[in-house]
């Protein structure tokens, strides 16, 4: 039997375990995956499971002109985290905060059942962010 390319196996074994083509389109090509080296905030989460997101944003004017995230984690972190960025990309601060598990599970379509806590990993992330860079900005407004 001819050997199957690799990318044609690993899209094969996600899509049997219950994701959607745009969840494996997510994790194939990597998009919104890695690190803005002059970023104005940085943060990292470390999930329950052990797996670990780094998001760095880029903002200007309340809006995130750029993200980008690193994932230390399974394929669902990866979708999860490439999908996230290109919601929050060109949104506000308040609007970026307000992506929700619905919203970011309608971007990616489908995944496995075992794999929300890795959808929900990518928002926390997010939100940690929105968080400590709002925290930030206001004590430089008082300083
Ligand atoms: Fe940890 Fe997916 S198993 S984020």
């Amino acid at each position: 039997m001819e050997k199957e390319q690799p990318e044609k196996e690993i899209y094969r074994m996600l899509s049997e375990s219950g994701y959607s083509d745009k969840a494996i389109r997510y994790y194939q090509t990597k998009e919104n995956l890695g690190i803005i080296v002059d970023a104005d905030q940085v943060t990292d989460v470390t999930g329950p499971c052990g797996d670990r997101m780094k998001i760095s944003l880029k903002i200007e004017d309340d809006k995130i002109n750029d993200a980008k995230m690193q994932v230390l984690g399974c394929p669902g972190a990866v979708a999860s985290a490439c999908a996230l960025i290109s919601l929050a990309k060109g949104k506000t601060l308040k609007e970026a905060g307000q992506i929700d598990l619905d919203g970011l599970y309608r971007e990616l379509e489908k995944l496995p059942d075992q794999k929300v806590h890795c959808a929900r990993l990518a928002i926390k992330t997010l939100q940690k962010a929105l968080e400590q860079y709002t925290e930030k900005a206001g004590k430089s407004q008082l300083g």
